[in-house]
């Protein structure tokens, strides 16, 4: 696929990225602001960039939405807004709905109305991690959380919009930016001589920066109308324990990492014990390369190292 220059969405000029001050938003951001990959040629087809979080256009408010999306003549929407809290929306679960099952409705809505593209990044959690295979884009879908609920929800509110739209299913998502699992352990290995971690949940790491420049990819290469889901993590698989002990040994932190099961760590959330994605039809529809979580962990650890 390759950009259609007078642009499917006619006139439209902007790209909207909602959920800005969270941690893919900024990495999505960043991208942009480096113009690597294929930013140039997004750029070329929608010239002006909208950066918004919940001051700017609270996406929940379907009136500011549409005005938004119309006064600025927005051709792609990129929603990396999102409540993320998955513990908590066991109680919030109101909340959870609004912002994730009814708000990416909203916006797959003004899609509709202007005809731009909406990107939306949803989540493993909608499978329940019985499996012991690969999910695919077609396995069928059954979360055991609420956060994950809400997020099919959402899902399910733009495939039924009639908007142009691609679903990005994702996991275990970090970044340098905002809270997450490998800050969370650089924090507490500095601070303690052994951690445990649990070794019965697998699954595959994505860093943010490979899922935005993916996002930006996409963005680029699509000229007609779609309606499709697409898994992206990084490649490989690991336990939360693999993941925690490659983190601790880069760093080179003094800090054991114990193997324990997830019944040494009640939580309110039921979490999938297996969530890797297949990602043979992204690879296969726009020609990504994509990087061993490893090799993706380790880039985010030094980017981080840059940064001190
Ligand atoms: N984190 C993961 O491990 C993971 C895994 C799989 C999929 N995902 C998905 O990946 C996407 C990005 O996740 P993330 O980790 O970057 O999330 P994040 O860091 O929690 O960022 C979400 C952003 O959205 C903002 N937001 C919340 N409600 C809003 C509203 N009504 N209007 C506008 N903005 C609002 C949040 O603001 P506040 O902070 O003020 O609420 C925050 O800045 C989400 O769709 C998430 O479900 C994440």
């Amino acid at each position: 696929m390759t950009i259609d220059p007078d642009n499917m969405t006619g006139n439209l000029t902007g790209v909207l990225v909602t959920g800005v001050n969270g941690q893919l938003g900024k990495e999505l951001k960043r991208h942009f602001d480096s113009g690597a990959g294929n930013v140039k040629a997004l750029l070329s087809v929608f010239p002006q960039l909208f950066y918004t979080d919940i001051e700017e256009l609270d996406i929940c408010d379907s009136d500011a939405v549409k005005q938004f999306v119309n006064a600025n003549k927005i051709g792609l929407i990129i929603n990396c807004a999102a409540y993320t809290a998955v513990d908590k929306a066991e109680d919030e679960v109101d909340k959870a709905q609004k912002i994730n099952g009814e708000a990416p409705g909203i916006l797959a809505d003004a899609a509709s109305e202007s005809g731009a593209l909406l990107i939306h990044i949803s989540t493993d959690y909608v499978f329940n991690g019985k499996s012991n295979i690969p999910y695919t884009e077609r396995d069928q879908t059954s979360p055991h959380s609420v956060y994950g609920r809400t997020k099919l929800a959402g899902e399910y509110a733009i495939a039924s919009s009639g908007c142009s739209y691609v679903i990005l299913r994702t996991s275990w998502l970090y970044s340098g930016f905002g809270t997450n699992f490998v800050k969370t352990i650089l924090r507490l290995a500095s601070e303690r001589d052994t951690l445990n971690v649990v070794f019965d949940q697998t699954g595959t790491p994505t860093n943010a920066a490979d899922l935005a420049s993916v996002i930006v990819t996409i963005g680029s290469q699509i000229k007609e109308r779609v309606s499709a889901i697409y898994n992206f993590s990084n490649e490989g698989v690991c336990s939360w324990y693999d993941f925690a002990t490659e983190i601790v040994n880069y760093s080179g932190l003094k800090c054991g990492i114990m193997p324990v099961t997830s019944d040494m760590f009640p939580s309110k959330a039921l979490r999938p014990v297996y969530s890797v994605l297949n990602k043979s039809k992204i690879k296969k529809e726009f020609g990504i390369e994509i990087r061993h979580w490893r090799t993706a962990l380790i880039d985010c650890l030094k980017n981080m190292d840059a940064q001190k």
